[in-house]
């Protein structure tokens, strides 16, 4: 049986990235499949998040789900630290993973920048709460964007040991879901960075619930070169920018970037951004406008993520169990 789990850190800012690499992939594989998908507060708080904005940004993400299209009767939707659970198998997971294999992670190191002493302890055990959120529900399927591809190796790593150490075959080993023509959604001021939540450029990314106008300003604005469209792919392998909002464009339309070239070869992009103005609006605009409708009146998101959290904890009950047993903790 497969059993899908996913999440997105609740730190403000949802964008098309997002939404192109993650979300909307949730939404496809609901109906294949019981699909469990969060809002990772613990995970947001490895850096400083007000609080107040905390809990307005773990409704923003559960309203991009139900926005996107993920159906809550059929799909769990709910909030991490919900379920104390997941806290507890970090924890265990802690005293599995190796200090070796976190040195490695790439985005601890982006994240924790220069001034490595001064990150939180958080930051560096994030992806042991990581593997804790997917592994408690014995998940056997993550869809992720690509630059979550590292985390989930660990993941499988973590599994491995643990299912070694204690001579069980208590987890699984989960395999990544990255797919799509934008796994990878790039800063729209600067082809080489990806887009971010944490971008302080409002123009580099374009957020879930941007209205049409500011759709179209930013889309503008983007950064290109001053070439046309070329009309074989190998073409735009040095222009990241391009391959950049073709990627977008594919993704948005629901085609491969080869079938955009093949349509606008040629083009200039003072032709193709209105073309991809309108494709986004299209797209977009409906999710943005449901989002604002349901952050207006969160009681109906609360319930939903009330409702979730109840749904998931049951789920997670017996597995955390069985992982006490096998640790030799005493169980009542
Ligand atoms: P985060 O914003 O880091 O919580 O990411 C939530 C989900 O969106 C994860 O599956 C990420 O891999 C995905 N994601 C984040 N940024 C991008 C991007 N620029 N392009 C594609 N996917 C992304
Ligand atoms: N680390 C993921 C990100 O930054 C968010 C996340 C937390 C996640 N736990 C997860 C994603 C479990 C998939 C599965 O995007």
């Amino acid at each position: 049986m497969s059993r899908i789990f996913s999440g997105v850190q609740p730190t403000g800012n949802l964008h098309l990235g997002n939404y192109l690499g993650a979300i909307r992939n949730f939404v496809r594989l609901q109906d294949d499949y019981e699909c469990i998908y969060c809002a990772v507060d613990m995970h947001a708080i490895t850096v400083w998040q007000d609080p107040q904005q905390l809990k307005n940004n773990v409704r923003e993400v559960a309203a991009a789900y139900l926005a996107s299209g993920v159906d809550p009767e059929k799909s769990i939707i709910f909030a991490q630290s919900n379920v104390a659970a997941h806290a507890e198998l970090a924890w265990i997971f802690n005293c599995v993973a190796r200090l070796g294999w976190l040195n490695r992670m790439t985005q601890f190191k982006e994240k924790a920048g220069k001034n490595r002493e001064n990150a939180s302890l958080g930051l560096y055990a994030y992806p042991s709460l990581m593997a804790a959120d997917i592994l408690v529900y014995k998940a056997t399927h993550v869809p992720v964007g690509e630059d979550q591809k590292q985390h989930l190796e660990l993941t499988r790593d973590i599994a491995q040991k643990f299912n070694n150490d204690y001579g069980t075959e208590t987890f699984p080993l989960v395999e990544p879901l990255i797919f799509g023509e934008a796994t990878r959604v790039m800063s729209l001021r600067d082809g080489t960075k990806k887009m971010s939540k944490s971008d302080p450029s409002d123009y580099s990314r374009i957020a879930l619930t941007d209205g049409p106008d500011e759709i179209a300003k930013k889309l503008k604005k983007a950064r290109t070169d001053a070439e046309p469209l070329p009309e074989k792919m190998e073409d735009l392998s040095e222009r990241p920018e391009a391959a950049n909002l073709v990627g977008i464009y594919a993704a948005l339309a629901d085609c491969t970037k080869a079938e955009v070239l093949a349509e606008h070869a040629g083009s200039q992009f003072s032709s193709f951004k209105p073309i991809l103005t309108e494709l986004a609006v299209e797209k977009f605009g409906p999710i943005g406008a449901e989002m604002k409708r349901l952050m207006a009146d969160p009681g109906h998101v609360d319930a939903v993520l009330k409702d979730g959290a109840e749904r998931a904890q049951a789920l997670a009950e017996p597995v955390i169990r069985e992982v006490k047993e096998t640790v030799g903790f005493l169980v009542s």
